[in-house]
């Protein structure tokens, strides 16, 4: 660091942090750096407080009560500590007390953003989370005022790094399994302090309720956007997913009907994907969000989801923002908008058999009886008969159905694990309707 900052010019925006960790000061150390002329760090709280206190940030009150943000000294408070409790209240309260607020609480604003953004609107005052979803990608602002002009139909993307990692790391060395993976993006210290968070979709659908609240107007509840695991995928995966042309990511979506009748579909959990499309593309940490609008076609975003620095200058921007405009914030939409999980599209089936004759014919049967066409069946040579990894892939259909077939085909005594149902994404077409299931 550099010399201590000098005093901002009077007009500044005073800026107090709430939570002092990674982010935190992260976004302490860019306001120093940079020192834009609109910002003056003014106030830090965090629970015992003297533990964290260092000597370059100049002219800091520093202080363990969260009083300290709401009086005169602070215009916006940037809420940093993490989880909904009591950082949910905390932002209530700074917002009752006037102040605006920035946050990079992804389960804060995915519950009650709604709710916030309204109770910002009538304060007058501004609600910015820009850090709360792709972490240094800056797409909410660029869904707000760039794709403004278009009306958004889907947004689809890979929104968690560390599954991403994992992921990435199996399709590339196909000795690597799943709790291999996992192990590794835990001691590089990727993984949430929960890693269901991460691994069970958790994060990424507290984020994808954001993008649609953000980019197609609905106020969904995070708890109905269905999740699945990646924990089930395996290696051999990879390889039925490479003869199909596709690789293996976990995909966040949601869709809207066009007319809004009927429920938007939404869904979290892995997915094939086109080999060489977007979502495919995106490796290691790196996330992407892709957003479908009728009259600009598709745009893309990706980068850094997470890290303190890059979380950092989405926390700066979003306060910029606020000191540069007078803008009234955005009304958000009061009631929850249905949201159903039963996309239609081609499907992926692994089976994990003890080998015997008639297996497939009796499949077969149970698809047929469900109104479900077959379009291939694949199996690796070599693999042993006792634990026999083979794939049926499916014409489009809708999830529900192939889920009542397969709870059909449960009592079948010929599976080892149970079977793993994936749904193949399709490209986009080039213009026009979209069409479901694309990315
Ligand atoms: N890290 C990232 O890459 C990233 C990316 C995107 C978004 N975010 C979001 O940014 C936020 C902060 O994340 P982080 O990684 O900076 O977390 P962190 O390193 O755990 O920092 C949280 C800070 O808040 C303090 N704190 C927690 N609860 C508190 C309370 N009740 N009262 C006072 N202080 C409290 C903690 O103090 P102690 O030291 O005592 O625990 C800690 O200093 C979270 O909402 C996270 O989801 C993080």
């Amino acid at each position: 660091m550099g010399a201590l900052p000098q005093p901002a010019p009077a007009g500044a925006c005073r800026v107090g942090i709430a939570g002092f960790g990674t982010v935190g000061q992260a976004v302490a150390r860019l306001i120093r750096e940079l020192a834009p002329a609109e910002l003056q760090l003014t106030t830090i709280c965090n629970r015992a407080v003297e533990r964290k206190r260092v000597a370059d940030l100049g002219d800091v009150r520093w202080t363990d009560r969260v009083e300290d943000l709401l009086d005169g000294e602070v215009d916006v408070v940037v809420e940093l500590i993490g989880g909904r409790v009591p950082a949910e209240d905390w932002i209530r309260r700074a917002l009752d007390a006037g102040k605006s607020v920035v946050t990079a609480n992804k389960q804060v604003i995915a519950h009650a953003g709604p709710e916030l953004l309204d109770r910002a609107r009538r304060a007058g005052r501004h609600l910015r989370f820009e850090a709360a979803v792709g972490g240094g990608i800056p797409v909410l602002r660029a869904i707000e005022d760039g794709l403004a002009g278009d009306r958004l139909s889907r947004v689809a993307g890979v929104l968690n790094g560390t599954c991403n990692y994992v992921l990435t790391r199996m399709e590339g060395n196909h000795r690597c399994s799943f709790s291999d993976a996992l192990r590794e993006a835990q001691a590089l210290g990727l993984t949430e302090a929960n890693p269901a968070e991460d691994v069970d979709g958790l994060d990424a659908r507290a984020k994808l309720a954001i993008l649609a609240l953000v980019a197609l107007g609905l106020h969904v509840r995070p708890e109905e956007i269905s999740c699945r695991s990646i924990a089930a995928v395996e290696p051999i995966d990879f390889i039925y997913a490479k003869r199909l042309g596709a690789t293996i990511r976990q995909v966040a979506w949601i869709e809207r009907d066009r007319n809004g009748s009927e429920p938007a579909v939404a869904a979290v959990g892995p997915a094939l994907v086109p080999a060489g499309s977007r979502l495919a593309r995106v490796t290691g940490r790196e996330n992407v969000v892709i957003v479908s609008g009728e009259f600009g076609g598709e745009t893309a975003f990706s980068g850094h989801g997470a890290g303190g620095d890059p979380t950092a200058v989405a926390v700066l921007s979003d306060l910029l923002a606020i000191a540069r405009s007078a803008a009234p914030p955005r009304a958000p939409r009061a009631e929850p908008s249905a949201v159903s999980s039963d996309l239609v599209g081609p499907q992926y089936i692994r089976f994990t058999v003890a080998d015997r004759p008639g297996i497939i014919a009796e499949l077969a049967t149970v698809f047929a009886r469900h109104n479900v066409s077959i379009d291939a069946v694949l199996q690796e040579p070599g693999c042993p008969p006792a634990r026999l990894p083979f794939v049926i892939s499916l014409e489009s259909c809708a999830a529900s159905v192939v889920n009542r077939a397969i709870t059909a085909a449960a009592s079948l005594d010929f599976h080892v694990v149970p079977p793993l149902v994936l749904p193949i994404l399709r490209p986009a077409p080039a213009s026009g309707a979209q069409a479901p299931g694309a990315v």
